[in-house]
Protein backbone atom coordinates (compact mmCIF):
# COMPACT_ATOMS: atom_id res chain seq x y z
CA UNK A 1 0.00 0.00 0.00
CA UNK A 2 0.81 3.84 -0.16
CA UNK A 3 2.68 3.56 -3.91
CA UNK A 4 1.64 7.47 -5.09
CA UNK A 5 -0.20 7.67 -8.28
CA UNK A 6 0.75 10.36 -9.72
CA UNK A 7 -0.18 12.35 -12.92
CA UNK A 8 0.03 15.58 -14.70
CA UNK A 9 -3.49 15.92 -16.24
CA UNK A 10 -3.84 19.19 -18.43
CA UNK A 11 -3.11 21.95 -17.00
CA UNK A 12 -3.20 20.64 -13.50
CA UNK A 13 -0.17 21.43 -11.09
CA UNK A 14 1.44 17.51 -10.52
CA UNK A 15 -0.97 15.87 -8.34
CA UNK A 16 0.12 12.70 -6.00
CA UNK A 17 -1.71 10.96 -4.13
CA UNK A 18 -1.78 7.56 -1.83
CA UNK A 19 -4.04 5.01 -1.16
CA UNK A 20 -5.01 3.51 2.12
CA UNK A 21 -7.48 0.94 2.99
CA UNK A 22 -10.78 2.49 4.63
CA UNK A 23 -11.91 1.63 8.02
CA UNK A 24 -15.25 2.38 10.36
CA UNK A 25 -13.48 5.48 11.06
CA UNK A 26 -14.08 6.55 7.46
CA UNK A 27 -17.98 6.04 7.41
CA UNK A 28 -18.55 9.72 7.87
CA UNK A 29 -16.46 10.95 5.32
CA UNK A 30 -17.83 8.29 2.72
CA UNK A 31 -21.53 9.20 3.14
CA UNK A 32 -21.16 12.87 2.66
CA UNK A 33 -19.44 12.22 -0.40
CA UNK A 34 -22.20 9.44 -1.55
CA UNK A 35 -24.63 11.79 -0.97
CA UNK A 36 -23.27 14.63 -2.71
CA UNK A 37 -25.84 16.57 -4.98
CA UNK A 38 -23.85 15.59 -8.07
CA UNK A 39 -22.42 11.95 -6.37
CA UNK A 40 -26.17 10.85 -6.58
CA UNK A 41 -27.34 12.59 -9.39
CA UNK A 42 -24.77 10.31 -11.87
CA UNK A 43 -25.13 7.37 -9.34
CA UNK A 44 -27.11 4.80 -10.95
CA UNK A 45 -29.71 4.43 -8.01
CA UNK A 46 -30.21 8.21 -8.09
CA UNK A 47 -30.83 8.49 -4.99
CA UNK A 48 -29.05 9.57 -1.51
CA UNK A 49 -28.36 6.82 1.17
CA UNK A 50 -29.47 7.14 4.52
CA UNK A 51 -27.03 7.07 7.19
CA UNK A 52 -28.42 3.23 8.83
CA UNK A 53 -28.22 2.11 4.98
CA UNK A 54 -24.70 3.32 4.86
CA UNK A 55 -23.60 1.54 8.52
CA UNK A 56 -24.83 -1.84 7.15
CA UNK A 57 -23.63 -1.20 3.56
CA UNK A 58 -19.84 -0.32 5.16
CA UNK A 59 -19.50 -3.02 7.20
CA UNK A 60 -20.56 -5.62 5.00
CA UNK A 61 -18.28 -3.83 2.31
CA UNK A 62 -15.31 -3.99 4.51
CA UNK A 63 -15.74 -7.47 5.55
CA UNK A 64 -15.56 -8.96 1.97
CA UNK A 65 -12.50 -10.09 0.40
CA UNK A 66 -13.87 -9.16 -2.56
CA UNK A 67 -14.08 -5.54 -2.25
CA UNK A 68 -11.14 -3.30 -1.97
CA UNK A 69 -12.37 -0.04 -0.80
CA UNK A 70 -9.14 2.67 -0.16
CA UNK A 71 -8.91 5.88 0.89
CA UNK A 72 -6.99 8.71 -1.13
CA UNK A 73 -4.74 10.74 0.69
CA UNK A 74 -2.68 14.19 -0.58
CA UNK A 75 -0.51 14.77 2.18
CA UNK A 76 -2.85 13.28 5.08
CA UNK A 77 -6.01 14.61 3.82
CA UNK A 78 -8.31 12.43 2.65
CA UNK A 79 -9.44 13.29 -1.11
CA UNK A 80 -11.00 11.17 -2.16
CA UNK A 81 -12.34 7.37 -2.25
CA UNK A 82 -11.94 4.13 -4.90
CA UNK A 83 -13.62 0.93 -4.92
CA UNK A 84 -13.09 -2.09 -6.53
CA UNK A 85 -15.59 -4.97 -6.48
CA UNK A 86 -14.43 -8.26 -7.62
CA UNK A 87 -16.46 -10.80 -9.57
CA UNK A 88 -15.17 -14.02 -11.56
CA UNK A 89 -12.40 -11.67 -12.68
CA UNK A 90 -13.60 -8.36 -12.83
CA UNK A 91 -13.25 -5.86 -11.03
CA UNK A 92 -16.16 -2.88 -10.90
CA UNK A 93 -14.73 0.42 -10.21
CA UNK A 94 -16.57 3.37 -8.28
CA UNK A 95 -15.13 6.72 -7.92
CA UNK A 96 -15.75 9.59 -5.69
CA UNK A 97 -13.29 12.96 -4.50
CA UNK A 98 -14.18 15.20 -2.37
CA UNK A 99 -16.77 18.02 -3.66
CA UNK A 100 -14.02 20.57 -2.27
CA UNK A 101 -11.17 18.96 -3.78
CA UNK A 102 -12.39 18.56 -7.27
CA UNK A 103 -11.52 19.81 -10.77
CA UNK A 104 -8.20 19.28 -9.15
CA UNK A 105 -6.53 16.34 -11.28
CA UNK A 106 -7.40 14.39 -8.35
CA UNK A 107 -10.03 11.42 -9.96
CA UNK A 108 -7.68 10.64 -12.59
CA UNK A 109 -4.95 10.32 -9.72
CA UNK A 110 -6.97 8.17 -7.34
CA UNK A 111 -7.76 6.13 -10.63
CA UNK A 112 -3.98 5.83 -11.78
CA UNK A 113 -3.09 4.75 -8.27
CA UNK A 114 -5.36 2.15 -8.03
CA UNK A 115 -4.78 0.66 -11.23
CA UNK A 116 -1.49 0.28 -9.66
CA UNK A 117 -2.77 -1.26 -6.79
CA UNK A 118 -5.03 -3.78 -8.71
CA UNK A 119 -1.62 -4.87 -10.85
CA UNK A 120 0.06 -5.37 -7.59
CA UNK A 121 -3.02 -7.82 -6.10
CA UNK A 122 -3.67 -9.58 -9.44
CA UNK A 123 -6.96 -10.96 -9.03
CA UNK A 124 -9.06 -8.97 -11.18
CA UNK A 125 -7.72 -8.94 -15.10
CA UNK A 126 -10.18 -6.92 -16.29
CA UNK A 127 -11.62 -3.24 -14.52
CA UNK A 128 -14.67 -2.01 -16.04
CA UNK A 129 -16.60 1.01 -14.42
CA UNK A 130 -20.32 2.83 -15.48
CA UNK A 131 -20.19 6.45 -16.01
CA UNK A 132 -23.07 8.47 -16.67
CA UNK A 133 -22.94 9.61 -20.29
CA UNK A 134 -23.03 13.13 -18.98
CA UNK A 135 -20.14 12.82 -16.24
CA UNK A 136 -17.49 14.10 -18.73
CA UNK A 137 -15.16 14.56 -15.70
CA UNK A 138 -15.55 10.71 -14.77
CA UNK A 139 -15.37 9.64 -18.44
CA UNK A 140 -11.89 11.70 -19.08
CA UNK A 141 -10.75 10.74 -15.09
CA UNK A 142 -11.13 7.01 -16.43
CA UNK A 143 -9.86 7.17 -19.71
CA UNK A 144 -6.06 9.50 -18.24
CA UNK A 145 -6.19 6.13 -16.25
CA UNK A 146 -6.15 3.93 -19.17
CA UNK A 147 -9.93 2.73 -19.46
CA UNK A 148 -11.05 2.94 -23.26
CA UNK A 149 -14.39 3.22 -23.67
CA UNK A 150 -16.94 0.68 -25.44
CA UNK A 151 -19.17 1.66 -28.29
CA UNK A 152 -21.95 0.06 -26.08
CA UNK A 153 -24.05 1.93 -23.49
CA UNK A 154 -25.88 0.65 -20.32
CA UNK A 155 -28.84 2.45 -20.61
CA UNK A 156 -27.79 5.97 -19.32
CA UNK A 157 -24.30 4.80 -18.87
CA UNK A 158 -21.15 4.79 -21.16
CA UNK A 159 -19.01 1.10 -20.22
CA UNK A 160 -15.31 1.85 -20.01
CA UNK A 161 -12.97 -1.09 -19.34
CA UNK A 162 -9.11 -1.36 -18.82
CA UNK A 163 -6.98 -4.52 -18.72
CA UNK A 164 -4.81 -5.23 -15.83
CA UNK A 165 -1.75 -7.20 -15.79
CA UNK A 166 -0.55 -8.97 -13.18
CA UNK A 167 3.15 -7.79 -12.08
CA UNK A 168 3.98 -11.14 -10.14
C1 LIG B 1 -15.97 12.28 -11.43
C2 LIG B 1 -14.89 12.67 -10.44
C3 LIG B 1 -14.38 11.41 -9.72
C4 LIG B 1 -13.71 13.28 -11.25
O1 LIG B 1 -12.71 13.67 -10.36
P1 LIG B 1 -12.07 15.13 -10.47
O2 LIG B 1 -10.95 15.19 -9.50
O3 LIG B 1 -13.13 16.15 -10.34
O4 LIG B 1 -11.53 15.10 -11.98
P2 LIG B 1 -10.11 15.58 -12.51
O5 LIG B 1 -9.78 16.90 -11.93
O6 LIG B 1 -9.13 14.46 -12.32
O7 LIG B 1 -10.43 15.77 -14.04
C5 LIG B 1 -10.58 14.68 -14.92
C6 LIG B 1 -10.83 15.22 -16.32
O8 LIG B 1 -12.15 15.76 -16.35
C7 LIG B 1 -12.12 17.14 -16.69
N1 LIG B 1 -13.09 17.78 -15.81
C8 LIG B 1 -12.98 18.00 -14.48
N2 LIG B 1 -14.10 18.57 -14.02
C9 LIG B 1 -14.90 18.73 -15.09
C10 LIG B 1 -16.21 19.25 -15.27
N3 LIG B 1 -16.91 19.74 -14.24
N4 LIG B 1 -16.74 19.23 -16.52
C11 LIG B 1 -16.04 18.74 -17.56
N5 LIG B 1 -14.81 18.20 -17.46
C12 LIG B 1 -14.25 18.21 -16.24
C13 LIG B 1 -10.73 17.60 -16.39
O9 LIG B 1 -10.34 18.69 -17.19
C14 LIG B 1 -9.94 16.36 -16.71
O10 LIG B 1 -9.77 16.23 -18.10
P3 LIG B 1 -8.32 16.41 -18.76
O11 LIG B 1 -7.48 15.37 -18.06
O12 LIG B 1 -8.53 16.16 -20.19
O13 LIG B 1 -7.88 17.80 -18.42
C15 LIG B 1 -15.37 13.73 -9.41
O14 LIG B 1 -15.76 14.89 -10.08
C16 LIG B 1 -16.50 13.23 -8.52
O15 LIG B 1 -16.26 12.68 -7.45
N6 LIG B 1 -17.78 13.43 -8.97
C17 LIG B 1 -18.93 12.97 -8.20
C18 LIG B 1 -19.00 11.45 -8.10
C19 LIG B 1 -18.93 10.80 -9.47
O16 LIG B 1 -19.51 11.27 -10.45
N7 LIG B 1 -18.21 9.69 -9.51
C20 LIG B 1 -18.00 8.93 -10.73
C21 LIG B 1 -18.97 7.79 -10.82
S1 LIG B 1 -18.50 6.73 -12.19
Amino acid sequence: MGRPGSLTAGGHQRTEVTLRPATTDDAGRLLDWRNDPEAVRFSVSGRQVTPGEHREWLSARLADPSTHLWIAEQAGDAVGQVRVDVLDGTGTVSVAIAPSQRGRGFGSAVLVAMVVEMNRLGDAPTLRALAHAENTASIRAFERAGFHRLARHEGEFAVLECTIRAER
